[in-house]
């Protein structure tokens, strides 16, 4: 077993995702017993351990609010110390090397803009921190593929592969696991999950807002980056991909990249972009700023159980609202028994899989409609996870436990996120302005018709 991290090392920790996830995830993880070491946050920020206190107090009542306990959160303040120093000076390291004096094997995570990191790998190298610690780095992993492979031997100068631990959040969300279990645990489903029965799959990612005061960040990134090559790829990489022949963490990652080999680049013409009206008048977006808030696209998989199959994708920001779903479309039934002259035809079977508020599944059927003729109607069979299951762990909470464990399944392997680029290589940096679309709505009109005349399947929405 591997031993597990003694210090939790937090660069950027003045920063947005530190205050939004992983003070928030600091706690939960206490709160389950996980967590019973020292905690630094680094930033330039002339703050001290009170400043940091108070910071991280603040998001955490603002994210777990009335039901904080305050017992825990006063364990984890008491464990929490600053640093402040600039990235580039080796004094840094040094002190933060005599912080961690009583520390076997810190998890250090990179919360910090990516043109950081190499100043702080080379810190963290030259202090000898590196040669004991494990290293989580954030999303994006990269520009694109020469990029994320420049950035991979950074880090493979300083730490083992086995210790770095990059993350793409969608695989620590349970809902999204899930999808192995709901396909691999049920023998019901598994004979029907391929070319013979499924017409077609999509997958939406919405967002309801725009970019939350990270426009200055989402603006040299769009939504190709920020959501398609990372959470998106991997959403379709479980429902697509082949059981695992173990459970070590390179047999299912050998199993998420051999799926991924298998989809074709994504094409410039089977590809909508589009900017939601407004977004250039946001601050920190450039003059006549060409990045995509949202993008629809078809995708196709070469393998013996997928050729033939669309995956449609759409992903957006300012949509109609909140929603993460998955869709397959089954083929109609061969012969419309039930469709008498003038009824109509029945709909196809879906399973709807919401991965992102209301977890759960629902299988679209058809089903005898009330009265002397025979016509069918849908009906939804329908669970809700969390009423069936209870609640589940947040995936920054998993992911910091995984990460201070060592356990690397939930993380993204260089191979993995390789060929991600790859796929999305040809439409990213269009020469063509994105099409415009109002807030609130489904994105460009061109989009709609991308699956076909029947469009996208309607999914479930929060507003
Ligand atoms: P921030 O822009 O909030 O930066 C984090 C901290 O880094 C800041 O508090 C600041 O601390 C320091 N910093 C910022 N800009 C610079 C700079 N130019 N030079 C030196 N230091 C700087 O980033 P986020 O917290 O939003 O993101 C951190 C990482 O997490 C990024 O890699 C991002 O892609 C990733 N991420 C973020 C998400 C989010 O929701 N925020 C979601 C998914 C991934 P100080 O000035 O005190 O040193
Ligand atoms: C992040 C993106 O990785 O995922 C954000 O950078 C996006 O732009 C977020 O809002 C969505 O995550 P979730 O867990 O809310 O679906």
């Amino acid at each position: 077993m591997n031993p597990r991290s003694d210090a939790v090392v937090m660069f950027g920790a003045t920063g947005d995702l530190a205050k939004k996830k992983l003070f928030p995830a600091l706690y939960h993880l206490a709160d389950h017993g996980g967590l019973d070491c020292p905690v630094i946050g680094v930033a330039r920020s002339a703050w001290d351990d009170t400043t940091l206190r108070e910071y991280a107090a603040a998001a955490i009542q603002q994210s777990v609010g009335a039901d904080t306990d305050d017992a825990v959160l006063q364990d984890l303040l008491g464990r929490l110390q600053y640093l402040s120093g600039e990235y580039g000076d080796p004094e840094t390291y040094t002190r933060l090397a005599g912080m961690l004096t009583g520390a076997q094997i810190p998890v250090i995570y990179l919360a910090i803009p990516p043109s950081i990191f190499p100043s702080v790998i080379d810190g963290l190298r030259e202090s000898g921190l590196a040669e004991r610690s494990r290293l989580v780095v954030e999303k994006p992993f990269g520009r694109d593929r020469a990029s994320a492979r420049e950035l991979n031997q950074t880090l493979s100068g300083a730490f083992d592969q086995d210790r770095i631990f990059r993350i793409d959040h969608y695989l620590g969300k349970e809902s999204v696991e899930g999808l192995l279990a709901f396909r691999f645990a049920n023998t019901l489903l598994e004979p029907l999950w391929s070319r013979q029965y499924v017409k077609s799959v999509q997958v939406t990612f919405a967002e309801g807002f725009g970019t939350e005061g990270r426009a200055g960040f989402f603006d040299n990134v769009g939504t190709v980056r920020d959501v398609l090559q990372n959470h998106l790829l991997q959403t379709v990489t479980l429902l697509a991909m082949e059981p695992p022949i173990s459970e070590d963490a390179d047999s299912y990652r050998d199993e998420e990249v051999r799926v991924l080999k298998q989809c074709a680049p994504l094409r410039p013409e089977d590809t909508v972009l589009g900017q939601y009206v407004g977004y250039l008048d946001e601050d920190g977006v450039a003059d006549q700023s060409r990045t995509e808030t949202f993008v629809a696209t078809k995708l196709t998989i070469d393998s013996w159980r997928w050729a033939g199959v669309p995956f449609y994708l759409r992903a957006g920001k300012y949509l109609p609202g909140a929603a993460t779903e998955a869709i397959l479309e089954f083929h109609r039934p061969p012969r419309m028994l039930f469709a008498g002259e003038g009824a109509t035809v029945p709909k196809a079977n879906r399973i709807h899989l919401r991965l992102g508020h209301s977890d759960g599944v629902t299988l679209a059927m058809q089903a005898k409609s009330p009265g002397k003729q025979t016509v069918t109607r849908e009906v939804g069979l329908d669970v809700d996870f969390a009423s069936a299951l209870g609640q589940r762990r947040e995936a920054y909470e998993r992911l910091l436990d995984d990460a201070m464990s060592g356990a690397r399944h939930r993380f993204a392997r260089e191979d993995t996120i390789s060929e991600e680029w790859r796929i999305v290589d040809e439409i990213l940096d269009q020469e063509t302005r994105p099409l415009p679309y109002y807030k609130h709505t489904w994105g460009p009109i061109e989009a709609d018709r991308l699956p076909g005349p029947d469009g996208w399947h309607e999914v479930s929405l929060k507003v």
